[in-house]
């Protein structure tokens, strides 16, 4: 499984821990920065992740900031995009079997490395459930369609 991780300053720490992390269960990742603590954009870290999704070089994203509210709300501008702020097992678990979501965001102010990394873990390995699921996800393409221009 290919994934592909971004965050911000406020989200790098815990990055680090999810790259080792996935690296060690032998999972091929690329980290699209930042890679200092130096302050900037999550915006910018938003955009290269969700690229890399919707054009299908990695089956999935995962992007940190401090909330995770501000690099999610930015990766799902990306048409094709459906990031997921998950702070609990629960919603990582049903974001995939429900949503599809594609990007798991996470707070790096808001989860402990513990939980942060089970929720990881989760959404990786639950499945989409398709069926009335994906006739909710067609509709959002519509959304997309119609204001995506
Ligand atoms: C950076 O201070 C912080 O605003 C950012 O990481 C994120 O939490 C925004 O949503």
């Amino acid at each position: 499984m290919k994934i592909a991780l971004g965050s911000d300053h406020a989200g790098l720490p815990l990055k680090k821990e999810i790259i080792e992390h996935l690296q060690n269960k032998g999972m091929e990742i690329k980290d699209f920065g930042t890679y200092t603590e130096a302050s900037c954009d999550y915006p910018e870290f938003a955009l290269k992740v969700a690229e890399e999704v919707t054009a299908q070089n990695y089956e999935f994203g995962i992007l940190v900031c401090g909330t995770g509210i501000g690099i999610s709300i930015a990766a799902n501008k990306v048409p094709g995009i459906r990031a997921a702020v998950c702070g609990d097992t629960f919603s990582a678990h049903a974001c995939r079997q429900h949503n599809n979501a594609n990007i798991l965001a996470l707070g790096q102010r808001v989860v402990g490395v513990g939980l942060a990394l089970d929720i990881v873990d989760i959404f990786l390995e639950t499945e989409f459930e398709g069926d009335r699921h994906q006739r909710r996800i067609d509709k959002i393409s519509e959304i997309e369609k119609k204001y995506c221009k």
